[in-house]
């Protein structure tokens, strides 16, 4: 289509308010697919995220609608949803002209429609307010109005009311976005400008590059460029998503395709980068690159030291799939050889380890994640810490600093005060008190990161009967008086245990690790010490008494099949034990830092 005649836009939405059923509306309304093709939620088309109901990779959708004898092609960029994945949202949302801002009639506006919205509103997008589901029986569609112009400063006669479940304000819809939302600006002539705004691999054809065409046009047959990686590749196949594959022979300036390069890895593929053309014919690179940063760390092990190379072989298959995931080697004395992991954030984190899980056979062994803190060396050199192991001596150390992020938490009014607790708790400040409406408030807190990965959402759930939401961004790094607290089982330091914490808490956190690894831990021939320590200071102790009596005793006469039965158990039972020293202690005591926290 000519550039007069194309739609960018992308749908914006906290979770649950109708993101996806409202794309497959589009889709069947402009007859991008059949009706009884339609299954649900054909965007999402990995199980995985299906189950999760989060959109986790943006993906790119061609519709065409005719008015009038006009036809427009109108290209939906989907958007991840989770704060995890903020950057890829900003990618996205920058080969938009507008997005579609979703709002429940029912939920109203919650954490992830400000932040996202804001998100949309910075980057220069022509909002089209809905208000959906008002099919509902308890829609509160005067209500919400209200909510979206105190909070976003929407006029409420531009909202569009619509049901994605039985279509109505559908066309009303498809207009809105025709008449609304501005076309690309679009230089045909200009050397070859787009941005990837997302990738996946594929088995057969290698990487699969998303891009939005910003200026000039791209032919198949023609060498490219990707800026960042510098490397130069022949375009094998380009298309659009019409929602399948459709191949064509060029992209131009405003347009939303793939290319397919013949790229075996997503290495060289970073979603930000920018695709020119090799040699001088060269565009600028856009702006707004970001190296994807991984805030949570965690080690993986596997639980039967047999099984690492197939664990490597695992974790390998999921970062060509996924380059914000990243891994190297390490040995602990506990748990031998395996992985320290890093992730965007919390949910990017359980969503690989479930990959993990279905997608091979290994048992795993994890350790509590930790944020990256940054430590100042006298002396003046900083370095980033991803593990507790990694803390140098607290004598060479000028400044700790961790990780400060701004959370914006929304609820009934009637609960702020339980989570102005939560929060205080969790060495939250309070920023700012925002009254959204007359039953709803929203709270803004800077808190460590640290302890908002712990449990912070779940507390907030159940503080808010499941009312309250909460977004949060990286703030910044600042001081704080921070220790590492190890774990000694009788005498020997247990690494995989050692933890990076608030001073003032190390006594209260290591009390509790103690207590859950006296409990798991099994009686042995002799007394087991446990310990928590803060450099050579030990702060807590508790200790498991040696075994009285043998356990198969009480067998003693009894039928040797019973016995056989209680050994083979047993055997069973070590195979989930590690050795420290000569004392075994099972794997799930490895959590009980996390559990205590
Ligand atoms: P995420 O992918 O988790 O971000 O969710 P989403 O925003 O894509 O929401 P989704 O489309 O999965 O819808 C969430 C729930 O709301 C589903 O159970 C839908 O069936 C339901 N739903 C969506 N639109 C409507 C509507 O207009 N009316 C009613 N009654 N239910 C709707």
């Amino acid at each position: 289509a000519a550039p007069k005649q194309i739609r960018n836009f992308c749908i914006v939405a906290h979770i649950d308010h109708g993101k996806s059923t409202l794309a497959d509306r589009l889709l069947e309304f402009t007859g991008t697919v059949a009706k009884r093709e339609m299954q649900a939620q054909l965007l999402d088309d990995m199980q995985l995220e299906r189950d999760r109901g989060i959109t986790i990779k943006a993906r790119a959708v061609r519709m065409a609608y005719v008015r009038d004898g006009v036809e427009f092609e109108m290209n939906l960029i989907d958007t991840p949803g989770h704060v995890d994945f903020h950057y890829e949202v900003s990618r996205s949302l920058a080969c938009c002209e507008g997005a579609i801002l979703v709002v429940d009639a029912a939920q109203g506006v919650e954490a992830q429609t400000l932040a996202n919205a804001f998100a949309a509103m910075n980057a220069g997008l022509t909002i089209v307010p809905i208000i959906n589901k008002i099919d509902l029986v308890n829609a509160r569609v005067d209500e919400v109005l209200v909510e979206m112009e105190q909070t976003l400063g929407i006029d409420p006669s531009t909202v569009l009311k619509v049901s994605a479940k039985t279509g109505i304000g559908i066309q009303e819809l498809c207009d809105a976005l025709i008449d609304r939302i501005p076309p690309p600006v679009s230089e045909l002539e200009a050397p070859l400008q787009a941005m990837v705004f997302d990738s996946h691999y594929d088995d057969y054809r290698g990487a699969i590059t998303y891009v939005r065409v910003m200026a000039g046009k791209v032919k198949k047959g023609e060498k490219i460029r990707f800026l960042y990686t510098n490397s130069t590749h022949e375009v094998v196949e380009m298309g659009q998503f019409v929602p399948h594959k459709r191949a064509c022979d060029a992209l131009e300036a405003g347009q939303v395709g793939y290319l397919i390069c013949n790229i075996k890895s997503l290495d060289l593929v970073h979603i930000g980068d920018t695709v020119t053309l090799p040699g001088d014919r060269a565009a600028p690179a856009l702006p707004g690159y970001k190296e994807p940063k991984r805030m949570v760390y965690c080690g993986l092990y596997p639980s039967d030291g047999q099984d690492f190379t197939e664990l490597r072989d695992a974790l390998e298959k999921l970062a060509i799939n996924d380059p914000s995931f990243e891994f190297e080697p390490e040995t602990s004395d506990a748990l031998g050889f395996g992985f320290r992991c890093g992730f965007l954030g919390l949910l990017h984190m359980e969503i690989v380890q479930q990959r993990l899980e279905t997608e091979s056979d290994v048992d795993l062994v994890q350790t509590a994640p930790n944020v990256t803190y940054e430590v100042v060396m006298r002396g003046g050199e900083v370095r980033m810490i991803h593990k507790p192991q990694d803390v140098p001596d607290s004598g060479n150390i000028e400044e700790f600093r961790q990780p400060i992020v701004r959370v914006s938490l929304i609820q009934p009014t009637d609960f702020i005060g339980p989570v102005m607790k939560l929060c205080q708790d969790r060495r939250g400040i309070q920023v700012r008190t925002e009254y959204l409406s007359p039953t709803r408030t929203m709270l803004v807190y800077d808190i460590p990161l640290a302890e908002v990965i712990y449990d912070l959402h779940d507390k907030l759930k159940s503080a808010t009967r499941g009312y309250g939401t909460m977004d949060y961004e990286l703030k910044g790094y600042e001081p704080a008086d921070l220790v590492r607290m190890d774990i000694l089982v009788n005498a020997k330091r247990v690494d995989a245990l050692s933890v990076i914490c608030h001073r003032g808490d190390a006594d209260r956190r290591g009390r509790g690790v103690c207590k859950r690894l006296k409990a798991e831990i099994e009686r042995h021939m002799f007394e087991v010490a446990v310990q928590a320590a803060i450099g050579t200071r030990v702060i807590a102790r508790e200790t498991v008494p040696a075994m009285r009596k043998n356990v198969t005793a009480k067998c003693y006469g009894g039928d040797i099949t019973r016995k056989r039965k209680l050994w083979a158990k047993q055997k069973e039972g070590k195979k989930r034990m590690k050795s420290i020293g000569s004392v075994d202690i099972p794997q799930k005591a490895f959590m009980a830092v996390l559990d205590t926290g």
